[in-house]
Protein backbone atom coordinates (compact mmCIF):
# COMPACT_ATOMS: atom_id res chain seq x y z
CA UNK A 1 0.00 0.00 0.00
CA UNK A 2 1.34 3.48 -0.70
CA UNK A 3 2.36 5.59 2.24
CA UNK A 4 -0.25 8.39 2.92
CA UNK A 5 2.47 11.21 3.95
CA UNK A 6 6.18 10.30 3.45
CA UNK A 7 8.45 8.28 5.52
CA UNK A 8 10.44 11.52 6.67
CA UNK A 9 7.60 12.98 7.95
CA UNK A 10 6.18 9.98 10.14
CA UNK A 11 5.91 9.87 13.87
CA UNK A 12 5.95 7.49 16.63
CA UNK A 13 4.55 4.02 15.78
CA UNK A 14 3.59 4.81 12.41
CA UNK A 15 7.50 6.21 12.16
CA UNK A 16 8.72 2.71 13.82
CA UNK A 17 6.66 0.82 11.41
CA UNK A 18 7.62 2.91 8.02
CA UNK A 19 11.82 2.40 9.40
CA UNK A 20 10.87 -1.28 9.68
CA UNK A 21 9.51 -1.80 6.49
CA UNK A 22 12.07 0.47 4.75
CA UNK A 23 15.07 -1.43 6.18
CA UNK A 24 13.54 -4.65 5.48
CA UNK A 25 13.76 -3.56 1.60
CA UNK A 26 16.66 -1.87 1.61
CA UNK A 27 18.61 -4.73 4.11
CA UNK A 28 20.46 -6.76 0.61
CA UNK A 29 21.70 -3.20 -0.74
CA UNK A 30 22.10 -1.37 2.92
CA UNK A 31 26.00 -2.32 2.47
CA UNK A 32 26.78 -1.31 -0.78
CA UNK A 33 24.54 1.61 -0.32
CA UNK A 34 26.82 2.49 3.10
CA UNK A 35 30.07 2.41 1.48
CA UNK A 36 29.32 4.37 -1.83
CA UNK A 37 27.72 7.51 0.46
CA UNK A 38 30.56 7.06 2.71
CA UNK A 39 33.26 7.35 0.26
CA UNK A 40 34.13 3.94 1.91
CA UNK A 41 34.87 5.81 4.89
CA UNK A 42 32.65 4.15 7.34
CA UNK A 43 34.35 1.44 8.35
CA UNK A 44 37.37 3.92 9.52
CA UNK A 45 34.67 5.81 11.32
CA UNK A 46 32.84 3.27 13.43
CA UNK A 47 36.93 2.41 14.42
CA UNK A 48 37.17 5.74 15.68
CA UNK A 49 33.57 5.74 17.48
CA UNK A 50 34.54 2.57 19.26
CA UNK A 51 38.18 4.02 20.61
CA UNK A 52 36.05 6.22 22.50
CA UNK A 53 34.48 3.59 24.76
CA UNK A 54 37.74 2.61 26.35
CA UNK A 55 36.74 -0.61 26.58
CA UNK A 56 38.78 -3.68 27.65
CA UNK A 57 39.86 -7.54 26.65
CA UNK A 58 36.82 -9.21 28.77
CA UNK A 59 34.25 -5.77 28.91
CA UNK A 60 30.96 -6.57 27.54
CA UNK A 61 29.79 -4.23 24.18
CA UNK A 62 26.39 -3.71 23.38
CA UNK A 63 25.31 -1.95 19.39
CA UNK A 64 21.99 -1.00 19.21
CA UNK A 65 20.53 -0.54 15.96
CA UNK A 66 23.05 -3.19 14.81
CA UNK A 67 21.54 -3.32 11.35
CA UNK A 68 24.16 -5.33 9.38
CA UNK A 69 26.79 -5.22 11.61
CA UNK A 70 29.75 -3.66 10.30
CA UNK A 71 30.42 -2.47 14.34
CA UNK A 72 31.10 -5.60 15.20
CA UNK A 73 34.71 -5.65 13.74
CA UNK A 74 36.22 -2.59 15.89
CA UNK A 75 33.79 -3.78 19.09
CA UNK A 76 35.95 -7.89 19.05
CA UNK A 77 39.07 -6.26 18.65
CA UNK A 78 38.70 -4.20 21.51
CA UNK A 79 36.66 -6.46 24.00
CA UNK A 80 38.72 -9.68 22.39
CA UNK A 81 37.93 -13.09 22.19
CA UNK A 82 36.61 -13.07 26.05
CA UNK A 83 34.54 -10.28 25.79
CA UNK A 84 31.10 -10.38 25.06
CA UNK A 85 29.47 -8.56 22.12
CA UNK A 86 25.83 -8.60 21.76
CA UNK A 87 23.83 -6.69 18.68
CA UNK A 88 20.47 -5.48 18.70
CA UNK A 89 18.20 -4.58 16.18
CA UNK A 90 14.04 -4.76 15.17
CA UNK A 91 14.31 -5.83 11.79
CA UNK A 92 15.02 -9.32 10.82
CA UNK A 93 16.11 -8.78 7.50
CA UNK A 94 19.21 -6.53 8.52
CA UNK A 95 20.02 -8.86 11.36
CA UNK A 96 20.40 -11.88 8.94
CA UNK A 97 23.11 -9.86 6.93
CA UNK A 98 24.48 -9.68 10.22
CA UNK A 99 24.70 -13.12 11.40
CA UNK A 100 26.54 -13.99 8.10
CA UNK A 101 29.08 -11.72 9.02
CA UNK A 102 30.25 -12.75 12.81
CA UNK A 103 29.43 -15.80 14.21
CA UNK A 104 30.43 -14.41 17.63
CA UNK A 105 28.24 -12.15 18.58
CA UNK A 106 24.57 -12.68 19.63
CA UNK A 107 21.89 -10.94 17.93
CA UNK A 108 18.81 -9.95 19.18
CA UNK A 109 15.80 -8.64 17.76
CA UNK A 110 14.48 -6.12 19.75
CA UNK A 111 13.56 -2.36 20.14
CA UNK A 112 16.36 0.56 20.89
CA UNK A 113 13.21 2.28 23.00
CA UNK A 114 12.84 -1.02 24.66
CA UNK A 115 15.75 -3.02 25.47
CA UNK A 116 16.00 -6.36 26.83
CA UNK A 117 18.48 -6.36 29.20
CA UNK A 118 19.07 -5.67 32.74
CA UNK A 119 20.30 -2.79 34.40
CA UNK A 120 24.23 -1.82 34.12
CA UNK A 121 25.14 -5.14 32.12
CA UNK A 122 27.21 -3.56 29.65
CA UNK A 123 30.57 -1.49 29.82
CA UNK A 124 30.26 0.13 26.12
CA UNK A 125 27.21 0.79 23.99
CA UNK A 126 27.37 2.14 20.32
CA UNK A 127 24.47 3.09 17.78
CA UNK A 128 25.68 3.99 14.17
CA UNK A 129 22.79 5.93 11.94
CA UNK A 130 20.61 4.48 14.62
CA UNK A 131 19.34 7.48 16.67
CA UNK A 132 18.45 9.14 13.74
CA UNK A 133 15.39 6.57 13.16
CA UNK A 134 13.83 5.55 16.14
CA UNK A 135 10.47 6.77 17.36
CA UNK A 136 11.45 8.44 20.51
CA UNK A 137 15.07 9.56 20.75
CA UNK A 138 15.11 10.92 24.37
CA UNK A 139 14.04 7.31 25.15
CA UNK A 140 16.32 5.50 23.18
CA UNK A 141 19.37 7.57 24.97
CA UNK A 142 17.60 6.53 28.18
CA UNK A 143 17.90 3.23 27.76
CA UNK A 144 21.72 3.10 26.64
CA UNK A 145 22.03 5.03 30.07
CA UNK A 146 20.26 2.44 31.90
CA UNK A 147 22.07 -0.71 30.89
CA UNK A 148 25.39 1.09 31.17
CA UNK A 149 27.52 0.04 34.50
CA UNK A 150 29.24 2.79 36.45
CA UNK A 151 31.78 4.45 34.55
CA UNK A 152 30.16 2.39 31.06
CA UNK A 153 30.68 4.62 27.78
CA UNK A 154 28.00 5.48 24.85
CA UNK A 155 29.09 6.67 21.82
CA UNK A 156 26.84 8.03 18.90
CA UNK A 157 27.81 7.84 15.32
CA UNK A 158 25.23 10.07 12.62
CA UNK A 159 25.31 12.23 9.91
CA UNK A 160 25.09 16.17 10.73
CA UNK A 161 24.57 19.50 8.73
CA UNK A 162 27.41 21.12 8.32
CA UNK A 163 28.44 24.28 10.21
CA UNK A 164 29.28 26.36 6.89
CA UNK A 165 26.33 27.76 4.72
CA UNK A 166 29.10 26.98 1.71
CA UNK A 167 29.99 23.32 2.66
CA UNK A 168 25.98 22.75 3.42
CA UNK A 169 24.61 23.81 0.53
CA UNK A 170 27.71 22.12 -1.74
CA UNK A 171 27.03 18.91 -0.13
CA UNK A 172 23.91 19.29 0.09
CA UNK A 173 23.70 19.19 -3.52
CA UNK A 174 25.71 15.79 -3.79
CA UNK A 175 23.73 14.40 -0.99
CA UNK A 176 20.33 14.63 -2.93
CA UNK A 177 22.42 13.46 -6.44
CA UNK A 178 23.74 10.66 -4.52
CA UNK A 179 21.16 9.14 -3.01
CA UNK A 180 18.60 9.75 -5.73
CA UNK A 181 21.06 7.94 -7.86
CA UNK A 182 20.90 5.33 -6.00
CA UNK A 183 17.31 5.20 -4.80
CA UNK A 184 16.90 5.13 -9.20
CA UNK A 185 19.39 1.95 -10.00
CA UNK A 186 17.89 -0.13 -6.86
CA UNK A 187 14.32 0.60 -7.44
CA UNK A 188 13.88 2.32 -3.64
CA UNK A 189 13.81 6.03 -4.77
CA UNK A 190 11.71 6.98 -1.28
CA UNK A 191 13.88 4.80 0.91
CA UNK A 192 17.10 6.22 -0.28
CA UNK A 193 15.59 9.77 -0.25
CA UNK A 194 14.84 9.07 3.47
CA UNK A 195 17.93 8.69 4.73
CA UNK A 196 19.17 12.24 3.13
CA UNK A 197 15.70 13.87 4.28
CA UNK A 198 16.45 12.60 8.07
CA UNK A 199 19.95 13.52 8.34
CA UNK A 200 18.33 17.06 7.12
CA UNK A 201 15.63 16.54 10.27
CA UNK A 202 17.99 15.37 12.33
CA UNK A 203 18.66 17.23 16.00
CA UNK A 204 21.49 19.34 15.96
CA UNK A 205 24.71 18.55 18.27
CA UNK A 206 23.90 20.57 20.60
CA UNK A 207 20.67 19.33 20.62
CA UNK A 208 22.24 15.59 21.46
CA UNK A 209 24.20 17.23 24.05
CA UNK A 210 21.29 17.96 25.66
CA UNK A 211 19.26 14.75 24.97
CA UNK A 212 22.40 12.36 26.08
CA UNK A 213 22.84 14.93 29.54
CA UNK A 214 19.01 14.62 30.04
CA UNK A 215 19.56 10.42 30.18
CA UNK A 216 22.27 10.88 32.79
CA UNK A 217 25.88 10.92 30.89
CA UNK A 218 28.26 13.16 32.03
CA UNK A 219 31.81 14.37 29.96
CA UNK A 220 29.86 14.58 27.10
CA UNK A 221 31.63 15.37 24.15
CA UNK A 222 31.38 15.33 19.77
CA UNK A 223 33.85 15.23 17.18
CA UNK A 224 32.92 16.01 13.56
CA UNK A 225 34.18 14.26 10.42
CA UNK A 226 33.82 14.39 6.84
CA UNK A 227 33.74 18.18 6.86
CA UNK A 228 30.58 18.42 9.37
CA UNK A 229 28.68 15.96 7.22
CA UNK A 230 28.93 13.28 10.00
CA UNK A 231 29.76 13.53 14.15
CA UNK A 232 30.23 11.44 16.64
CA UNK A 233 28.83 11.98 20.58
CA UNK A 234 29.94 9.72 23.16
CA UNK A 235 29.69 10.81 26.42
CA UNK A 236 30.02 8.64 30.42
CA UNK A 237 27.73 7.00 32.59
CA UNK A 238 28.73 8.36 36.33
C1 LIG B 1 21.00 3.23 9.15
S1 LIG B 1 20.91 1.62 9.83
C2 LIG B 1 22.41 1.54 10.75
C3 LIG B 1 23.00 0.15 10.83
C4 LIG B 1 24.34 0.04 11.54
N1 LIG B 1 24.29 0.55 12.88
C5 LIG B 1 25.48 0.69 10.81
O1 LIG B 1 26.37 1.22 11.48
O2 LIG B 1 25.53 0.63 9.58
C6 LIG B 1 19.70 1.88 11.09
C7 LIG B 1 19.28 0.59 11.77
O3 LIG B 1 18.45 0.93 12.89
C8 LIG B 1 17.45 -0.06 13.02
N2 LIG B 1 16.36 0.51 13.85
C9 LIG B 1 15.60 1.59 13.57
N3 LIG B 1 14.72 1.82 14.56
C10 LIG B 1 14.95 0.85 15.50
C11 LIG B 1 14.39 0.58 16.76
N4 LIG B 1 13.40 1.33 17.27
N5 LIG B 1 14.86 -0.46 17.47
C12 LIG B 1 15.87 -1.23 16.97
N6 LIG B 1 16.44 -1.02 15.77
C13 LIG B 1 16.00 0.02 15.04
C14 LIG B 1 17.07 -0.38 11.58
O4 LIG B 1 16.42 -1.60 11.45
C15 LIG B 1 18.44 -0.35 10.91
O5 LIG B 1 19.02 -1.63 10.88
Amino acid sequence: MKQQIPIWETQNEEKGLAVHGLFSRIAKNYDLANRILSFNRDKKWRELAVSKLNLKPGDRALDICCGTGDFFIPLRKAIDTDGELVGLDFCQPMLDQASAKDETSKLVLGDACNLPFEDGYFHGVTVGWGMRNVPDIQRAHNEAFRVLGPEGMFVSIDCAEPKSQIVRSFTGIGRTALTGILGRSLKSKDDYRYLNESSKRFKTRQELVQIMQAAGFTDVNYQDLMFGNICIHWGTKP
